[in-house]
């Protein structure tokens, strides 16, 4: 129905139809970034997994792309990476050629392994399974999701792979992409849930210079956030052996609609990543449009110190040049009580939110999207004893379930705040917030029953001061 295309996001990757989870096999190559992705087909609900596949210019406008891997009769082609080996040090290449390759988990009823695809003519469009799959088999029923990057000290490919059941991370080594050796295993760690899924390690740049590993690992279901959620441990990688700097585990947003992450390979000098913008717990249940799952925006990954903590700092992408008209611009001295400012939505554009100044201690900044029918979608900042960042999807009446969380609270390290900036991207169905330069940050789903007329900018008990505000209609 109208209605229920009325969700298909504008800014956000989602397939034409059938169901999307995880992104896999994220890669740049010769200019352009392609997108992988868990993929059902032939119905919007999550089995039957393919992998989807999308090509784009810029990481936001995407193409939607042949079919890349299909189930076979060992199983379906769940999640996995994608490496560029331009130095052709795998040998499957034509000589003087490089290309890609692909590692995935097959994933039987009894068995999950890791296999190899590569693209022989180099073309990203045309896989081939490496004939002599499975390359790393333990006769184990959860384990998967190997995530692969080339270590230029040890002159090795890493792969990061989970022992979903065992809480195990398992780190491998190779010259070839076809034999494995196991280095180390790094587990128990943090909050364990049902299954670690989908790992993911990175070198990040540290704010100020130097560098730092982070070991990201999705968890499903039992996150703090309820259901999937993503947490991750900074620490030392030597090409064999992770080892986390403290005890601390930390979660990398706080909303219900971040899972999977990816970063994408062959970005030199940038982290960049994408995550599924859902929830196991009611994935199968929200509306479609006629698709089921999207992709967030790619976010760019740094990490931030604070004395002995150390925190991955987020940061959207800039819109600007998408931007309709110059949308709405404002500064002021001091602003009290009331409200600040309005503008309409837009069923065809994505709304791009920057606030920033100081707020008086318990001041409380409230942006509401809304509609006549007495719905709302409200997001903020309440700068009280404990300042947070939140994100309140109560007053949104088109989609519930047990499972739906109502509220995200995103805390702001240190209060109450002096100055705070932050930035909220709206699409037809989700919500994005990172607050303090990129250090909180929210996602979550949204589905009005009645279309959003408005969004309208509210300041409740307190002072607003050399504030800053900038709407912006994108598409
Ligand atoms: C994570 C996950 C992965 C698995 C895939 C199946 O969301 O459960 O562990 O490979 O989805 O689609």
């Amino acid at each position: 129905s109208p209605l229920a295309n009325r969700y298909r996001p504008i800014l956000h990757y989602s397939p034409a139809t059938g169901f999307m989870n995880d992104p896999n096999g994220l890669i740049h190559v010769h200019g352009v970034y392609h997108l992988y992705y868990q993929h059902n087909p032939d119905a919007p609900v999550a089995g039957n997994v393919h992998w989807g596949h999308a090509t784009s210019p810029d990481l936001i406008h995407w193409q939607e792309q042949p079919l890349a891997l299909f189930p076979d009769a060992r199983g379906q082609a769940f999640s996995g990476s994608m490496i560029w080996d331009g130095a052709n040090r795998s040998g499957l290449f034509p000589p003087g050629r490089g290309g890609m390759a692909a590692l995935f988990t097959r994933a039987g009823p009894a068995r999950q392994a890791q296999d190899l695809a590569y693209a022989a003519t180099g073309d990203a469009q045309a896989l081939s399974l490496f004939s002599g799959n499975p390359v790393l088999d333990e006769a184990s029923d959860s384990f998967r999701d190997p995530k692969v990057f080339w270590h230029a000290p040890t002159q090795r490919w890493i792969m990061v792979v989970a022992h979903a059941r065992r809480h195990e991370i398992g780190f491998y080594r190779s010259t070839n992409l076809r034999d494995w050796q196991h280095s180390s295993s790094f587990g128990h760690a943090g909050v364990l849930g049902l299954d670690y899924e989908c790992p993911d390690l990175v070198e990040l740049p540290v704010e100020g210079g130097g560098s730092r590993w982070v070991l990201f690992i999705s968890i499903n279901p039992g996150a703090p956030t309820g259901g999937s959620a993503m947490q991750y441990f900074v620490g030392h990688f030597d090409g064999q052996t992770f080892t986390a700097q403290d005890q601390a585990t930390r979660l990398l947003d706080a909303g219900q609609d971040f899972y999977a992450m990816q970063t994408f390979a062959n970005t030199p000098g940038r982290v960049v990543c994408l995550a599924w913008m859902n929830n196991w717990l009611y994935c199968n249940a929200t509306p479609a449009y006629p698709a089921r799952g999207a992709m967030t925006l790619p976010r760019e990954l740094s990490l931030r110190q604070h004395e002995d903590h150390w925190y991955v700092v987020q940061r959207l992408p800039d819109l600007g040049r998408w931007a309709r008209d110059s949308g709405l611009q404002k500064r002021w001295h001091h602003a009290v009580n009331g409200l600040i400012a309005t503008v309409p939505w837009s069923s065809r554009h994505a709304l791009d939110i920057t606030a920033s100044g100081q707020l008086a201690p318990g001041s409380r900044l409230r942006l509401r999207l809304s509609n006549t029918y007495g719905e709302c979608l409200e997001a903020g900042l309440d700068n009280g004893t404990y300042p947070g960042f939140y994100i309140d999807r109560s007053g949104v009446r088109g989609f519930d379930h047990p499972f739906w969380n109502h509220k995200a609270v995103l805390h702001a390290l240190h209060g109450p705040l002096q100055h705070f900036d932050c930035r909220i991207v709206i699409d037809q169905c989700s919500i994005e917030m990172l607050g303090m330069q990129g250090e909180s940050a929210g996602t979550m789903l949204h589905f009005f029953d009645q279309a959003p007329e408005q969004l309208e900018v509210w300041l409740e008990n307190g002072h607003w001061q050399n504030g800053q505000l900038q709407i912006q209609h994108i598409s």
